[in-house]
């Protein structure tokens, strides 16, 4: 979907191809052509159920992964197929934050150095990257005294937090973030995202807001994409999405959010999904949601639906051949 201002970043008809697990079989299509915007500023969500291609979206976006085909375009420049030394000047402005603290903070070294690290790899001098590291920590909420601890003496919510700092190290313009709060206490998640939200405003971040769970990424997003197997099957304004949404799959994942009101929340309508998704490897025929569709008919058996406008003038894209009314 084009959004209203010149894009930040453009995605279109991208895929991912992994070679089959063992010799002769077939590839495995991770991504399977997936096109959306996101604009200058802007929170993209996207939402999806485990395996069904967010973090290799996210990880070509970035460009840690070359897509099989498609373009990926970051302000007017195609980056599909750049090379690791043509990528270097864009790592300033394309970040990503990973969705386990712990794990993806290297144990053996102090939070400056690991903060510092994006910055001495793009030439700064190590005063200057330290100052800057105690600058970012004091920014997402930590305390600059503890420049010099390891990531072991920090909480989860805190080592989240030094991660989030050093994807900002280098002032970039687009961060990616995966899952950034799922290995999280509850209690902690609110104050991540709070803290991202208000470092969106204060530097004019775009995000594009991984997570497998549509409740996380309610508040913070503009837009919300949904993923099923490799594709986008319904993206749009988040306030469209959520409150008529119109493909069966986001109707599901959308019931299983617990309602504050409790009149609501009594009334809330409970869709249960049959079964697993199925294996990006042999995905089924026609609409690769129909084996656990509530919905299905004979067409969606045989024809695959394409992500088109629901209804006009909506700004709002669904893939299903019967999509709920607007
Ligand atoms: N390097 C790889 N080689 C082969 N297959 C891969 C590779 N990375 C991912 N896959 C497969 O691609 C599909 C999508 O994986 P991906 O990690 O992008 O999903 P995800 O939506 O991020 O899931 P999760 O919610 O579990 O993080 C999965 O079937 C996965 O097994
Ligand atoms: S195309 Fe058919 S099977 Fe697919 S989501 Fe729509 S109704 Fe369900
Ligand atoms: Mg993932």
């Amino acid at each position: 979907m084009t959004s209203t201002a010149q894009p930040l970043l453009s995605v279109r008809e991208v895929t991912m191809a992994f070679p089959g697990r063992r010799r002769g079989t077939a590839p495995v299509r991770a991504v399977d052509g997936i096109s959306f915007d996101v604009a200058p500023g802007e929170t993209l969500g996207l939402v999806g159920e485990s395996g069904c291609g967010k973090s290799t979206t996210g990880r070509m976006i970035v460009r840690l992964l070359e897509p099989t085909t498609g373009s990926i375009t970051y302000d007017g420049r195609d980056i599909s197929h750049l090379s690791q030394r043509e990528l270097k000047p864009l790592r300033r402005e394309l970040q990503m934050v990973f969705q386990d603290p712990h794990s993806s903070l290297n144990p053996r070294q102090t939070v400056a150095r690991i903060i510092a690290d994006p910055l001495l790899v793009q030439g700064s001098s190590a005063a200057d990257a330290r100052k800057r590291a105690a600058e970012l920590m004091d920014l997402v909420g930590l305390i600059p005294e503890h420049i010099d601890r390891y990531p072991h003496e920090f909480s989860g919510g805190q080592a989240q937090r030094i991660g989030i700092a050093r994807s900002l190290a280098t002032n970039p313009r687009l961060v990616v973030a995966d899952e950034p709060v799922s290995a999280l206490d509850v209690s902690v998640q609110a104050q991540i995202v709070n803290l991202m939200e208000q470092l969106q405003q204060e530097l004019g971040l775009a995000y594009l807001f991984i997570a497998h769970d549509l409740s996380v990424v309610k508040r913070v997003c503009d837009r919300v994409a949904v993923m099923y197997l490799g594709r986008i099957v319904e993206i749009g304004d988040r306030e469209r999405v959520y409150t008529s949404p119109a493909h069966p799959y986001t109707r599901a994942l959308l019931s299983a959010v617990p309602l504050p009101d409790p009149a609501a929340e009594r009334a809330r309508e409970r869709i249960t999904l049959l079964g697993d998704p199925p294996s990006p490897a042999a995905p089924p025929p026609g609409c690769t949601f129909h084996p656990r569709c509530p919905k299905a008919r004979a067409v969606c058996r045989t024809e695959a639906p394409l992500l088109r406008i629901a209804a006009a003038g909506e700004r709002r894209e669904v893939a299903c051949h019967f999509p709920e009314a607007a």
